[in-house]
């Protein structure tokens, strides 16, 4: 079986980001590329930053911080992935900007390497089709904040090989992560779950119920770690939206139906805590 040695990122906003600083963390050699020269600055800064506080708080030692920020190279163009054995994609949630990508990566990275998407919600196998390696390709799907939750989500396309999954279910444990396997379908496990929850929440919202009692009946009565309304706009609005549209969309259920405090509050611009406005105020 092949081992992973060297992974590209490509994406270096949140998740991206997030990837890369464990991979580092775990001692692979990373790479890390945006199309946006700022994006990228930012990402690896707040990678460097985070390191730094976990030092600070005793949760990682000096040593494997320095091993980790050497690891960690920014790429100065997709070129600089053809030593890669595998790439993750996290970059905007489109079907036609990421099939681009693969496209691209599938021409430069060598015919053994292995293809990946963070996708939250789009079709693997869809995905993989626009690549001349669907045996080599998979779905990986970190959860946000992605240094802190134990989590990986691995989706195998309608091609993907035992190989290829067995590759990356033994990278994933190698960077200290659980994996489960999810069907190919939409919302995978968690975001199948957890957005309809997240949507009752706001039906409740909707319904006159105030956001804080909404969020300390789950935090306090079923101990959650944040309340519903709090992981919204944590998740971000616009990007539960997208996902509840989907699930509604493909699975054709009205259990999906997106409520239509949360359309209206997208439509405004609330799209939670990275706007500064959502259920909250930040
Ligand atoms: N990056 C790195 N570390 C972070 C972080 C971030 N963005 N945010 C928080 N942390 C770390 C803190 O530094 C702290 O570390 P420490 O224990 O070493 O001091 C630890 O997480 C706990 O943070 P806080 O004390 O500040 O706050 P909380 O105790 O409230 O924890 C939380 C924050 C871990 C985010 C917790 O509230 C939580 O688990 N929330 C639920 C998150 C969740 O459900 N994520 C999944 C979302 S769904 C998803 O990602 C799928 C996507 O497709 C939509």
């Amino acid at each position: 079986m092949n081992q992973v040695k060297t992974v590209g990122v490509v994406g270096a906003g949140q998740m991206g980001a997030g990837i890369a600083q464990v991979l580092a963390t775990a001692g692979l050699s990373t790479l890390l590329f945006d199309a946006a020269p700022a994006a990228l600055d930012k990402g690896l800064a707040g990678i460097h930053t985070r390191l730094g506080q976990a030092v600070e708080k005793g949760k990682l030692d000096a040593a494997t911080s320095e091993r980790a920020k050497q690891q960690l190279v920014k790429a100065s163009s997709l070129k600089d992935f053809a030593k890669c054995d595998m790439v993750i994609e996290a970059i905007i949630e489109q079907f036609e900007p990421k099939a681009a990508l693969f496209k691209e990566l599938d021409s430069i990275v060598g015919p053994n390497a292995i293809l990946a998407s963070n996708t939250s919600s789009i079709s693997i196998t869809r995905m993989a089709a626009a690549t001349s390696r669907p045996e080599k390709f998979m779905g990986v799907h970190f959860m946000n904040p992605v240094p802190v939750m134990q989590l990986v989500e691995l989706i195998r396309g309608l091609q993907t090989s035992d190989e290829t999954y067995a590759v990356v279910q033994s990278l994933c444990t190698s960077i200290k992560k659980t994996t489960v396997l999810a069907i190919d379908g939409p919302g995978f496990i968690v975001n199948r779950i957890l957005c309809p929850m997240i949507n009752e929440a706001i039906f409740l919202a909707q319904e006159g119920v105030a956001p804080i009692d909404i969020d300390n009946a789950m935090k306090l009565g079923t101990n959650h770690p944040m309340g519903p309304l709090t992981l919204a706009d944590f998740v971000g609005l616009d990007t539960l939206l997208y996902i509840l549209q989907l699930l509604h969309r493909e699975l054709g259920e009205d259990k999906y139906r997106p409520c239509p405090l949360l359309v209206k509050y997208v439509e405004a611009g609330w799209f939670g805590k990275k706007s500064g406005r959502g259920f909250y105020r930040y």
